[in-house]
């Protein structure tokens, strides 16, 4: 750590997660508060996710990943989805040209075939446009599950053992993390969930296993700069074992 390195937070740039992933939770109750519909709350929701995807890029965060839309939220009703659809397009509509002016490497995770066609082309066109941008690494999940992302790499597994690709013996850790999705990022370091809940929720199941854990009462449009980083503090504060004991960390 250099005594050098701090940023407009004084957290020591050491002290940065690499890599941060968000449960963004209560943009419904943050409108049902207010008598407005459902959608008004994940419409301002965009508005914190432009917040925290400058906040995370100003603070030397490498990799941000989000989860927007997970497996399950296609059981919600059918007029909430599209509308969740339509603002997805709208947003990356919107938002990609300053993104990749930026310098902002744009991706997504999940069952993208279960999109809309013009969703998915929106998608590929914005990934292809930001792939060489070196600065931060915006990952945004969306008919994503951790379950589905682990039987997916299950499958593939499955299929390289049929072909003779691979033997049942050789499989491991590192081959099943290098058919996720996320395969060549590293483990999220820090999860953050807004909206009082304390759960995981099907989300990075295998990458979130040494991840710190910070939730917060803050429904995610209520959730800016300030928020981040109070997650940030307490990252910092934290000391990270991976299952080892205090003493070989030199702590009691
Ligand atoms: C959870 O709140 C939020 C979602 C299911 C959608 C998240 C989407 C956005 C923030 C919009 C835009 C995102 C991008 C990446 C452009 P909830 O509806 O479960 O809230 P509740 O728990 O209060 O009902």
């Amino acid at each position: 750590m250099t005594e050098s390195a701090t940023n407009d937070n004084n957290i020591q740039s050491a002290m940065i997660p690499t890599h941060v992933a968000v449960i963004m939770d209560g943009n419904g109750r943050w409108a049902q508060t207010r008598a407005l519909p459902r959608h008004a709350g994940h419409r301002s929701g965009v508005r914190s996710v432009r917040e925290i995807v400058e906040t995370a890029a100003k603070r030397g965060v490498s990799y941000l990943t989000l989860f927007a839309f997970s497996s399950e939220n296609w059981k919600r009703p059918a007029e909430e989805v599209s509308r969740l659809m339509s603002l997805f397009l709208e947003a990356l509509q919107r938002e990609v040209d300053d993104l990749h002016r930026n310098n902002v490497r744009l991706t997504f995770i999940g069952a993208r075939e279960e999109l809309q066609a013009g969703l998915i082309r929106k998608i590929s066109t914005a990934e292809k446009k930001t792939r060489n941008n070196t600065g931060l690494n915006l990952i945004v999940a969306v008919a994503y599950g951790g379950r589905w992302d682990i039987v997916t790499a299950a499958k593939n597994l499955a299929t390289k053992v049929l072909n003779q690709e691979l033997s049942v013996a050789d499989i491991d850790d590192t081959k099943l993390a290098g058919e996720l999705a996320l395969a060549g990022v590293p483990d999220p370091d820090l999860l953050i969930r807004t909206g009082g809940e304390q759960r995981v929720s099907n989300f990075l199941l295998w990458n979130l296993a040494y991840a710190e854990l910070w939730f917060c009462d803050s429904l995610w449009p209520e959730f800016g700069e300030r928020q981040f980083d109070e997650a940030l503090s307490f990252y910092a504060s934290r000391q990270r074992r991976y299952g080892q004991s205090g003493n070989q960390f030199g702590v009691a």
